[in-house]
């Protein structure tokens, strides 16, 4: 069996990639320092590191004997990101340079990063992965910095590298305890408590929801195989979402018609760092045989089903 590590598995994305890696025949390491992931997440037999990414001790024997690694650990909230710039900064670019030079001299043969389409900022229109990339927030620079770590790391080192740029993520497990949390966890959350729901802004930016069993699907996927890039190199870039854009007055409505109910709605100014607009296809996925297999209102449906 091989070993694979999930950097940041014991967190939302992480978990259900943990649970499709061991379906796929993986042994699954976690490295993660649980600032927002919980052991709860995991199967209680995964062997869990409690750990920081950016230290290299801990990266070290994280990497040890594994394969492959999935490096999903970050500071990952865009809001967070604009008031901690510098532990961004630390834990997503600094820590990716430490995991992946110890996961290099550890011979690990495949490196797949989590990063994101908020490298985009505002570009206007859609997006696909030769678009230019104007990041607004130290969280979206932080990641574009990491990727560019793993494509000198296919330059320089041969590594296989691999970078996904994930729309945004919703499903089981995401967390609401937090004003950082995502938005569709916070919603769920108000409306099982009967609260309104908040929107910054005038609710019309845009945003690809894409279910995190889909995303997981795709994770598992880039382990093995050929996922070279448009060039032939490693390094290269896939967007991950299921190319819908809607806005967030769209979201609450459909929210609304999987609730069955009226939702207040409450308008609050914009966020600082926010993009407005989040479209983009995943063609260059789909080419390699991933398709989304859930769409939003029955995504939705389930969650509140079980929240
Ligand atoms: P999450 O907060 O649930 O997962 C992050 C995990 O990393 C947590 O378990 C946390 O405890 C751990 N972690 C944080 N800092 C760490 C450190 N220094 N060392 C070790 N572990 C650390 O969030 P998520 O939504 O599951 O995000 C996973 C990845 O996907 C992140 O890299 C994020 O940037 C990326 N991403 C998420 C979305 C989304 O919509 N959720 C979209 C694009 C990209
Ligand atoms: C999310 C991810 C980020 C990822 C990016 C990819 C989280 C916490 N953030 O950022 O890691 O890289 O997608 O596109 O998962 N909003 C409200 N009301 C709320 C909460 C949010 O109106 O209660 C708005 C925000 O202002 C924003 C939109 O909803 O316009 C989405 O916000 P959020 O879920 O935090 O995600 P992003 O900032 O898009």
């Amino acid at each position: 069996m091989q070993r694979l590590l999930i950097t940041g598995g014991a967190g939302f994305i992480g978990s259900h990639s943990v649970e499709a890696a061991r379906r796929a025949g993986w042994q699954v390491r976690v490295l993660d320092d649980l600032s927002t992931g919980d052991p709860r997440n995991l199967p209680a037999d995964v062997e869990l590191i409690a750990g920081d990414v950016a230290d290299a001790a801990a990266a070290a024997q994280a990497v040890a004997d594994c394969t492959a690694v999935l490096h999903l650990a970050a500071l990952v909230s865009v809001p967070q990101s604009m008031a901690e710039p510098a532990a961004t900064l630390r834990t997503n670019t600094t820590g990716t340079a430490v995991l992946i030079e110890a996961a290099r001299q550890a011979n690990v043969r495949r490196f797949v990063l989590a990063s994101t389409c908020a490298v985009y900022g505002d570009l206007p229109g859609r997006k696909d992965e030769a678009s230019p990339v104007q990041p607004l927030s130290p969280y979206a620079a932080s990641k574009l910095m990491a990727e560019q770590w793993l494509q000198l790391y296919a330059r320089a080192y041969g590594m296989e590298t691999v970078i996904f740029r994930y729309f945004n993520v919703y499903g089981p497990r995401q967390r609401a305890d937090s004003p950082y949390s995502g938005v569709i966890a916070k919603w769920c959350d108000a409306v099982q408590s009967s609260a309104p729901c908040i929107i910054f802004g005038d609710g019309e930016q845009t945003r690809d929801f894409v279910s995190v069993h889909d995303v997981a699907a795709a994770n598992i996927a880039a382990l093995a195989g050929d996922w070279r890039g448009e060039d032939g190199a490693w390094g290269g870039v896939f967007q991950v979402g299921v190319g819908v854009s809607v806005s967030l007055n769209q979201l609450l409505d459909t929210l609304q018609q999987a609730a069955g109910y009226p939702i207040t709605r409450e308008y609050r100014p914009a966020r600082a760092g926010d993009i407005v607009h989040s479209a983009g296809s995943s063609d260059r996925l789909r080419q390699r045989g991933w398709q989304p297999r859930v769409d939003l209102e029955t995504g939705l449906r389930e969650l509140l089903r079980d929240w």
